[in-house]
C-alpha cells in the first residue's frame, strides 16, 4: 500500500512545521473552547480536536488537534483543521470522512483514518452544545 504524494508532502510538512497546521491544544479553561475525541475501532489510534468558537455566532475562529495514528490520520487531521476554520459548528458536521479521503486520495485499506475526524467534530459539537446550556443556564449567552 502506498500513500499519495499528498499524504507523503503533508505529513512530512506537520513534522517540520508542528504549530502552522495547528498542532497542540487551547487553554482547557477556556469556556470558548469545544472539545473532541474520539478513537478508531479499526486500529485503536486517537485524535483530539479543540475547537476556539465565537459563542454568538457559533463560527468556528481557529482549530488545534492532536493526533497519535498513523501518516494518513495525521493528514486527514491537518485537512481538517483546514476546513472547518471560519465555517459554522452546525456546517462542521456537513463534512464527511469521504470529503477528506477523497481530497488526500487516500487507499480503501485507510479510509477509516479519516473517520478519526468525522467523529471528533461530533463529539467536540456535543461538548459545545453542553456548554451553551450551562453558559444560559447561568444566564449568560447561549
Ligand atoms: Fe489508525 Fe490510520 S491506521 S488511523
Amino acid at each position: 500500500m502506498a500513500y499519495s504524494q499528498k499524504v507523503v508532502d503533508r505529513f512530512e510538512d506537520v513534522l517540520n512545521n508542528p504549530a502552522s497546521h495547528g498542532v497542540g491544544r487551547f487553554d482547557p479553561k477556556d469556556p470558548n473552547i469545544a472539545t473532541g475525541m474520539t478513537s478508531a475501532p479499526a486500529c485503536g489510534d486517537v485524535m483530539k480536536l479543540d475547537l476556539k468558537v465565537d459563542p454568538e455566532t457559533d463560527v468556528i475562529l481557529d482549530v488545534k488537534f492532536k493526533t497519535y495514528g498513523c501518516g494518513s490520520a495525521i493528514a486527514s487531521s491537518t485537512m481538517f483543521v483546514e476546513m472547518l476554520k471560519g465555517i459554522t459548528m452546525t456546517e462542521a458536521l456537513e463534512i464527511k470522512d469521504k470529503d477528506i479521503a477523497d481530497a488526500l486520495e487516500l487507499p480503501p485499506i485507510k479510509l477509516h483514518c479519516s473517520v478519526l475526524a468525522e467523529d471528533s467534530i461530533k463529539q467536540a459539537l456535543r461538548d459545545w452544545d453542553e456548554k451553551k446550556a450551562k453558559r444560559k443556564h447561568n444566564g449568560g449567552p447561549e
